[in-house]
């Protein structure tokens, strides 16, 4: 099963569905040899099996990425299995949507245990090992809600706000440290994938108004399989600022002119 010293080897987490599975299959097609990562056992072994059918060197390690000891699990098992990571992809994300004085503190505490928290130790544990071997590259997949402020998404927002800031420091920690690995952070707008499917349809009226604008603006949205293309290519270039979608670059920038002008934030998306 290990990836011949040659080929090179990337572990996905959330790879059983959206964007993760885009990118293993993307990957695949490039010659990499894969760990696959996702909660949904059902969804994971069945993504493994296609891709392993397609010719793919690659393994699913079933992982609740909101676990420390789940990640290093995950590490373990890629660098004994494949030999090597080349390219960490911390893809694995959720959504929740809600008044954020009514929320409960649990909601909160899920998403930024899946979104943010798991990047968190994904960096604990594969950092180390990904610069002994001299070189990798690690990708966050954050948000355009990294980048900008929309009402009803605190959670959410709070996580990949979150996830954009660690990668920030990410790269200014390993450039000062001299350790050789490449950090990129991805912030898409919609991307048409299941990711807003769960939301609560019994929300307030507003917050309602807001998830039916989500579903359909994700079901309209970029292909993952664009998507994918676009974080490949940004890997690619070495680019650290992924942003698939113009409106983040055109929000990130409005978020900014308006701090800097004292003015009161204004919806994002
Ligand atoms: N779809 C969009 O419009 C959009 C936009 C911006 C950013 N993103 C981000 O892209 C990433 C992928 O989202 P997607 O749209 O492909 O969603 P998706 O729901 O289609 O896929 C997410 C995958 O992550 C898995 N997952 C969920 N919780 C997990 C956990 N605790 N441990 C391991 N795996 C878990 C799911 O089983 C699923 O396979 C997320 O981080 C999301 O926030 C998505």
């Amino acid at each position: 099963m290990a990836a011949n010293p040659r080929q090179q080897a990337a572990v996905i987490t959330g790879a059983a569905g959206g964007i993760g599975h885009a990118l293993a299959q993307a990957l695949a097609a490039r010659g990499y040899a894969l760990a696959l990562a996702d909660v949904d056992a059902g969804a994971l072994e069945a993504a493994r099996a296609a891709l392993a059918a397609q010719g793919a060197t690659v393994i699913a390690v079933h992982t609740d990425v909101s676990d420390a000891g789940q990640i290093e699990h995950l590490c373990e098992q890629s660098f004994l299995r494949l030999g090597h990571v080349d390219l960490l992809v911390n893809n694995a994300g959720v959504l929740a949507t809600g008044r954020c004085w009514e929320l409960e503190p649990e909601v909160f505490e899920r998403v930024m245990r899946i979104n943010l928290w798991s990047v968190l130790h994904a960096l604990r544990s594969f950092v180390p090992r990904m610069a002994a071997q001299g070189a990798g590259h690690i990708v966050n997949v954050a948000s355009m809600a990294g980048l900008a402020v929309g009402p009803w998404l605190a959670p959410y927002t709070l996580s990949k706000q979150g996830v954009v800031a660690l990668s920030e420091g990410l790269l200014l920690e390993l450039q000062a440290a001299g350790l050789p690995l490449g950090v990129s952070v991805v912030c898409p707008g919609p991307v048409a994938t299941g990711i807003a499917s769960g939301l609560d349809g019994a929300a307030p009226r507003e917050v309602d108004q807001m998830n039916g604008a989500l579903r359909s603006g994700i079901a309209a949205g970029m292909t993952p399989d664009a998507v994918a293309q676009r974080i490949l290519d940004g890997v690619s270039a070495r680019q650290f600022w992924i942003l698939p979608h113009e409106q983040a670059a055109q929000a990130a920038l409005a978020r900014a002119q308006g701090i800097a002008a004292g003015s009161l934030p204004a919806f994002a998306f």
